[in-house]
């Protein structure tokens, strides 16, 4: 197999390039190659996909192609220049409308104009509708993938590693909102070795490519389990009384992962993977992901105010 990986010096993408290397594929990587390291066995295309599609993309014989990409001019151009070649697109789960419920429709609106996500986050969703547009109309052949949370080693992003670090630690551990709230990760190896298995047997089709749904108690189970805490003693706290006190759902500063506003993002982490199991994804246990994120790095709540937090709630 002859891949190109658009991408390869980050988290899923890197992953999907060490996994090929591994399977005996010819990999290429084109990127510009800032955003860390290559895996080894690659071969680097230096390309800045704001510029013309070097000759070595545009004659490479490609067989697949797999893209990360957020903006559409990105892939108009990587489409155009990779003509015969099997599109394997990772798209997300933020293209939904409707995060109430894990229907695959209705999409947001296309964004087909490159927007800065610094400056606008919101639009992430609609460029991926519009990257998704791109390569379904114009790739010879293509499948896309839409992920919920991505987890596992490398993951850059710090969010779901906050619960294996936390559960490790052990002591009482603050948990947000109900224990049945349901939620949903993807291991990246799992992700990244289906992806390649979509490219080799040119599957074709729009997946969710999503870990299976379970209740935020089990997968906190699952996960202390995973790092060697088998009773993990968790304090359960209500979504108003967490918000009163300035934490935050799903990332960044002082969030709890994981934790979205229930019912607005209720069918955001419950979408059904049996699709994609059926196309051949294989997916490993929380438990099993757990200890490979234990080196992550973690942007939530720190240990001082999961402390404060659980003082307030044992005297209000
Ligand atoms: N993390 C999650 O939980 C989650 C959930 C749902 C969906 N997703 C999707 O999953 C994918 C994750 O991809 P990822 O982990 O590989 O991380 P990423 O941050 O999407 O990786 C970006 C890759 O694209 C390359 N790139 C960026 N700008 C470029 C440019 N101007 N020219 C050439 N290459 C460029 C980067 O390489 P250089 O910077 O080195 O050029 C890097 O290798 C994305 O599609 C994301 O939307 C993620």
């Amino acid at each position: 197999m002859k891949l190109l990986v658009l991408g390869g010096t980050r988290f899923l993408s890197r992953e999907v390039a060490a996994q090929a290397v591994a399977r005996g594929w010819d990999v290429t990587c084109a990127c510009r190659g800032t955003s860390g390291p290559l895996p080894d066995g690659v071969t680097h295309l230096p390309w800045d996909r704001a510029d013309e599609p070097p000759t070595a993309v545009t004659e490479g014989g490609w067989d697949a192609v797999v893209d990360v990409a957020r903006l559409p001019s990105h892939v108009r151009s990587a489409v155009a220049a990779t003509s015969g070649a099997h599109w394997v697109f990772v798209s997300t789960v933020s293209v939904y409308a409707d995060n109430t419920s894990p229907a695959m429709e209705p999409l947001v609106e296309p964004v087909t104009d490159d927007v800065d996500l610094a400056a606008d986050p919101e639009a992430y969703g609609g460029m991926k509708v519009a990257c998704e547009q791109v390569v379904r109309d114009h790739a010879s052949s293509s499948v896309i993938a839409r992920p919920g949370l991505i987890v596992g080693p490398g993951d850059p992003t710090g969010r779901f590693a906050h619960w294996p670090q936390r559960l490790a630690r052990g002591g009482e551990v603050l948990a947000p909102g109900r224990p049945d709230d349901v939620v949903q990760v993807i291991d990246v190896r799992d992700l990244a070795a289906w992806l390649l298995d979509l490219s080799e047997a040119r599957t074709t089709g729009v997946f969710d490519a999503v870990g299976q749904p379970m209740a935020l108690g089990e997968l906190l189970a699952l996960a202390a389990a995973g790092v060697g805490n088998a009773s993990p003693d968790l304090t359960w706290v209500d979504a108003d009384f967490l918000e009163a006190r300035g934490v935050v759902p799903w990332a960044g500063e002082d969030s709890l992962p994981l934790w979205l506003p229930r019912p607005e993002y209720g069918g955001m982490l419950a979408h059904d993977p049996g699709p994609a199991v059926a196309a051949g994804l294989r997916l490993r246990s929380v438990e099993e992901t757990a200890p490979g994120c234990l080196d992550s790095p973690v942007t939530a709540l720190t240990a001082e105010r999961e402390a404060e937090v659980l003082a307030a709630w044992h005297g209000r």
